[in-house]
């Protein structure tokens, strides 16, 4: 009998054993994917702005790049051969030789510290400069520009088609790449003054928190319609109420704020009630804003409250950054909790936009209970996933400007047009060799 127990007792402990190992493999970082393409019509979207605006956009996450692994990105209207050297660091180049034009991404091979060979014939790039280099002392190539007499005709000048243009360095373009908590960035500018010096840093910053997860969702839409929802106030109301789709009995209520991070009024227009929450609020804009980035910064306000069955509990102030045209980061700070979310869109087609949610909380945080909000702010997503994808662009909008929601979304869209410089120049470009 005595023994009997006893076996249970090691086949219960096993069974919790294997119960919450499962648990934690399942939860401690929960991953979300959107599985399929979610869109319900095939239409004519409209006329839009540029799709490409300029700014720091994520890549992949750090650890979907190993050493020595390379691999071809194709966003943001780019070609990108993104590579982790043998010295560890990830570098992003220009995809094609300078020589006959071959993808150095597709098949290319990490040589050197720091360098990306051509499959083709065997030129070396080096990462961290551009330049193709002969030895591992990083000697730079000497090559010999030629150019077609005239392309269309292929006419011969001293008996050749080819004219010798000069002698140079060989080199290809190489994109400013930063390595921020597990993600990698690259600053892509259509403006070629600003190519190699980008205009700010991406934010960086966990106040103590721990990762907790992310989201994935494939949006189809223009990128702008993602941020420009943060600054909409009125679609909280329709969009963002239900907590679960099949209650009303729980449901949320919003406040909302914007305002550029360079406004005069900032801290008027950001302050709370709560003088607690007011003060993390000013902290964490004061931390964040410097002269150099706060014009490309804004900041939203958010007050949430939890409605359940008629009852009103202060559920968290939420202050966030937008950062240039593709990041975001809110911090979520509520008397039970302190959690993070960091936004990031890239457009990966002309309306094709992976949006990346990763998540940090408290880490004395239940693993479930940060899956379950990281599962909440994905089925908000999906609320505004069916609009985005199923909307057209026009030059022409309605506002009804006799409301403060309509005249913050107009306010908001100046705001965000600084990022189109040199844009629609460069997609005017790039369409003449659409095929
Ligand atoms: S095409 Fe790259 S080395 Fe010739
Ligand atoms: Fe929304």
């Amino acid at each position: 009998m005595l023994a009997n127990t006893f076996l249970w007792q090691i086949l219960l402990s096993i069974a919790i054993g294997i119960a919450y190992l499962l648990y934690y493999l399942k939860y401690r970082a929960y991953i979300w994917i959107q599985k399929g393409d979610l869109r319900e019509t095939r239409s004519f979207r409209g006329k839009s702005l540029p799709c490409f605006p300029n700014g720091w956009f994520k890549l992949v996450n750090s650890q979907d790049l190993k050493k020595e692994q390379v691999k071809y990105i194709d966003y943001c209207g780019r070609n990108i051969a993104l590579f982790r050297g043998k010295d560890g660091n990830a570098y992003a180049l220009d995809a094609y030789c300078a020589h006959m034009g071959a993808n150095i991404a597709l098949g290319g091979t990490v040589k050197l510290g720091s360098g990306l060979q051509c499959p083709f014939h065997g030129w070396i790039y080096d990462g961290a400069t551009g330049n193709c280099v002969i030895d591992s002392k990083m000697e730079v190539r000497k090559g010999e520009v030629f150019e077609y007499n005239n392309m269309d005709t292929c006419e011969k000048k001293d008996g050749s088609v080819l004219a010798k243009q000069c002698e140079s360095e060989v080199k290809i373009n190489k994109y400013p790449l930063r390595e921020i908590k597990g993600q990698i960035y690259v600053w892509l500018h259509a403006v070629e003054k600003h190519r190699e010096v980008p205009l700010y840093e991406p934010l960086s910053f966990d106040h103590g928190l721990q990762y907790r997860g992310e989201s994935l969702n494939f949006v189809n839409t223009h990128i702008q319609d993602i941020p420009e929802n943060a600054a909409d106030l009125k679609h909280f109301y329709y969009i963002h109420t239900k907590v679960f789709s099949w209650t009303n009995a729980i449901t949320l209520k919003w406040k909302l704020k914007w305002a550029a991070a360079d406004d005069p009024n900032l801290y008027e227009t950001m302050k709370v009630e709560n003088p607690k929450r007011n003060a993390f609020r000013k902290n964490f804009l004061e931390t964040h804003i410097t002269p150099k980035n706060k014009k490309y910064l804004s900041v939203l306000g958010l007050e949430n409250t939890l409605v359940i069955f008629g009852f009103h509990i202060e559920f968290f102030t939420l202050t966030g950054f937008q950062q240039g045209p593709g990041l975001v980061y809110l911090v979520l700070d509520s008397p039970y909790f302190r959690a993070a979310f960091q936004q990031s869109v890239t457009p990966t087609e002309k309306y094709m936009q992976n949006v990346w949610h990763r998540f940090y909380t408290t880490s004395w945080l239940p693993y479930w209970i940060s899956a379950s909000m990281l599962r909440g702010e994905v089925s908000q997503v999906m609320g505004d996933l069916r609009i985005w994808n199923n909307k057209k662009y026009t030059p022409k909008l309605v506002y009804d400007m006799s409301t403060q929601a309509d005249k913050l979304l107009y306010t908001w869209r100046s705001w965000y047009s600084q990022f189109y410089e040199g844009c629609a120049d460069r997609e005017k470009e790039l369409n003449k060799y659409d095929w």
